[in-house]
């Protein structure tokens, strides 16, 4: 299959971003699946998240051209995770330079997806991007780069709020700046039904997006705990209800 590019975005913080694209991840790789991690987030969480070193790898990849020994060093970012065919390319602070160049220099909208173009077609099934909490030259240039596109709401930021920055982004996107992929879809994260604001909430998004709302991840410690013991859920708790759920989800990207 060809390499499909996955951006996982929304510009709140907190709202299951970095969850959702390391397990997602993983996910797709018990699949028998290939995927490559790029943390395009300074915080550089991804690679605390899989045990790996925080480096400024997506700098690198990021702010260097496209000739052939650029190429080849930017590939030398690439870590293994010691999991099977799951590989990532941390981010950390450096990536906040990235950021000043690209909107300094204003580099074409279609930048990130023109520094991936170098991973795609190897066999490689899935490249996932985890960006940051903001808006900006990397987050616009990683949404555009996308085929497919993951929106992580927490339920707390369901309401209007949230459907009003989503549909404003995908409009952005797709009128102003040609973008070719799609929505797969809206994820509510940390979703507790007992609250019904947030089922209310969860009724708004669905009218909102319609088809677009994929099952809700429930609010669960034994998530909130991966990070800190370097575990995919998959690891940590692969009889839980989170990994069950996230577990769905993977099923659902894979229909793409
Ligand atoms: N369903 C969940 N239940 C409980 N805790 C969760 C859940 N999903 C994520 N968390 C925890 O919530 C915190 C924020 O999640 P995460 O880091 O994935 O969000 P983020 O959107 O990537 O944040 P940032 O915007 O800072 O990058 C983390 O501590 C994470 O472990
Ligand atoms: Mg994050």
């Amino acid at each position: 299959m060809a390499t499909k590019i996955i951006t996982i975005a929304n510009q709140k913080g907190g709202v299951g971003k970095t969850t959702t694209v390391i397990n997602l991840a993983h996910g797709l790789t018990l699949h028998g699946k290939s995927a490559l991690v790029i943390d395009l987030d300074p915080q550089g969480h991804c690679a605390r998240s899989l045990g790996v070193k925080s480096e400024g790898g997506a700098n690198y990849l990021l702010s260097m051209g496209l000739g052939q020994s650029e190429t080849q060093f930017v590939k030398q970012q690439i870590r293994n995770t010691n999991r099977k065919n799951l590989w990532l390319i941390p981010g950390d602070v450096s990536t906040n330079h990235a950021q000043t160049t690209i909107n300094s220099a204003n580099y074409p909208v279609s930048w990130i997806r023109e520094t991936l173009e170098r991973f795609t077609g190897n066999g490689l099934d899935y490249i996932l991007l985890d960006t940051a909490p903001s808006v900006g030259g990397i987050q616009e240039r990683a949404l555009w780069a996308a085929d497919l596109l993951v929106i992580p709401t927490s339920a707390e930021f369901l309401g209007t709020d949230g459907v009003r920055n989503i549909s404003q982004m995908l409009v952005k996107l797709q009128k102003n700046l040609g973008w070719q992929g799609s929505l797969l879809g809206v994820l509510p994260t940390m979703f507790m039904e007992r609250i019904r604001e947030q089922s209310a909430s969860l009724t708004d998004l669905e009218q909102a997006f319609p088809g677009k709302v994929l099952a809700p991840i429930h609010r669960a410690a034994t998530l909130s705990e991966c990070p800190g013991m370097a575990q995919t859920i998959f690891e940590k708790d692969p009889a839980s209800r989170a990994a069950e759920e996230y577990g769905m989800f993977v099923k659902e990207v894979l229909r793409y």
